[in-house]
């Protein structure tokens, strides 16, 4: 009942008040200093750690590190491993792209670029947007070149959340969504991804956890870390709401050219979303560049502009090289990249195919990104402690589910950036385990 009283003040807000986002903003600013995080403040002197004197902003010391951070420490000196946790695709770049950053280079030229970015490559990032998803972006106003759509993610989160506003998270999630909306001082609200709804949103959920605060919807499409495409529905399903209940959102398309049988619909292209999305793109995965540093973010005009300036604080202005990369991959062969796509797409096949004969594992079927979620509940152990016992045991290196969120203990995430050898490799050491760790469980 009185969530339901909530929700129609939330409609009341929004539909009759039009309650302004600076206004909301205002308000939250007096609520900083209320923010704890239950870590002692500290101050150094002399090289000491002093408790209680300076006091570290509690939002920074309160980003959690995840398990990411326990998996990598515990491989350290280890030797023999099958990796199968990275999110770091071991391939070549395409060689058109490669030779175009080296004529770049070899210009010698290296001055700042344009801080937004290089105005040809925001009027064909405007190009592709339209052509391919539908977004109507202006690329003098409406598209920024980012560090990745890591900083990206960090800009508009930055930009738009005040201290106590609340940020609607499907979970299992990105681990940034949660690490930016603690840095802003921010509040999460999770809403939990059911396995048995093939881990598709519940609207109804999401709804019921919207209250006056909430602020912005965040969600990558296709999923990391759950391997799944939301389908044209379900996007259709969160601009209804996100319209109703005045959201702002945040799609992260980082994967966007994985899926099978074809790329999501972007929500920004659904009538009355352009004004309230920020759509977040790149070039890491698509062109295999991780570590060029690519993607842009387009949204509504009058917030990018704020946007932007921070950027223009962080960054100055974004790589050049980067975006000499990024120019050429828009006009990379095709053929020198869509068979790329599919391998990886060949790959998520088999690593679901070989996870199906692992004893005690089971999967939603994944039909995007580079990973798959693997339920491994059977195993009765949590997800972390499963995951180191299968580096010592099996040798072979998964992620637990709960970097990704407490809704992801029970299971594990596996990836497909390391070759087919690797991965059917893997899949055999898995099978073995699985076998005779089931077989012992049976017998007491
Ligand atoms: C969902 C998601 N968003 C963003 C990123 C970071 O992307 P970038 O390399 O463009 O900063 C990743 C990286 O794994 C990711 O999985």
């Amino acid at each position: 009942m009185i969530s339901r009283v909530f929700h129609m003040m939330r409609k009341k807000q929004c539909v009759a008040a039009h309650c302004s986002l600076f206004h909301l903003a205002s308000l939250h600013n007096r609520d900083n200093d209320s923010i704890t995080t239950g870590k002692p403040a500290y101050r150094y002197i002399g090289g000491k750690q002093v408790a209680g004197s300076y006091r570290i902003n509690p939002a920074i010391t309160g980003i959690p590190e995840g398990d990411r951070k326990i998996i990598n420490d515990f491989i350290i000196g280890r030797e023999g491993l099958i990796n199968l946790s990275s999110g770091n695709p071991a391939v070549e770049v395409p060689r058109f792209i490669r030779e175009r950053v080296k004529e770049e280079l070899d210009a010698g030229y290296m001055g700042y670029t344009n801080f937004w970015g290089i105005p040809e490559l925001r009027k064909k990032l405007a190009d592709k947007l339209k052509a391919e998803c539908g977004i109507g972006a202006d690329p003098d106003k409406e598209i920024l070149f980012t560090h990745g759509v890591q900083e990206g993610l960090y800009i508009v989160m930055r930009t738009l959340l005040c201290p106590g506003d609340e940020v609607l998270i499907p979970t299992p999630h990105y681990g940034n969504f949660l690490f930016n909306t603690i840095a802003c001082g921010a509040v999460p609200v999770f809403v939990p991804l059911r396995e048995e709804l093939g881990f598709l949103p519940d609207i109804r959920m999401l709804e019921e956890a919207i209250t006056p605060r909430t602020k912005i919807l965040i969600y990558s499409n296709p999923n990391n870390p759950l391997g799944v495409t939301w389908p044209e529905e379900t996007i259709q399903e969160l601009a209804r709401l996100s319209c109703e209940y005045d959201l702002l959102v945040i799609a992260d398309e980082i994967y966007r050219n994985f899926p099978f049988p074809g790329p999501p619909l972007s929500i920004a292209s659904l009538p009355g979303m352009k004004d309230r999305s920020f759509t977040l793109q790149g070039f890491s995965k698509s062109y295999f560049m991780m570590g060029i540093r690519a993607g842009y973010v387009t949204g509504p005009a009058e917030i990018m502009s704020h946007v932007k300036h921070l950027h223009y604080v962080i960054l100055l202005s974004p790589a050049r090289l980067a975006q000499y990369a990024a120019l050429a991959s828009l006009d990379c062969p095709p053929g020198q990249v869509e068979p790329l796509w599919q391998e990886f797409r060949d790959r998520l096949s088999l690593l679901h195919e070989g996870v199906k004969e692992v004893q005690g594992m089971s999967c939603v079927h994944p039909n995007g990104t580079l990973f798959l979620f693997a339920n491994i509940k059977s195993y009765g152990m949590p997800s972390l402690e499963l995951s180191k016992k299968l580096i010592l045991e099996a040798g072979v290196v998964t992620l637990p589910g709960t970097e990704f969120g407490s809704a992801g203990e029970g299971f594990l995430r596996l990836s497909v950036s390391s070759s087919r050898e690797h991965i059917r490799e893997g899949i055999e050491r898995l099978k073995v385990f699985g076998k005779q760790y089931q077989k012992k469980r049976k017998e007491g």
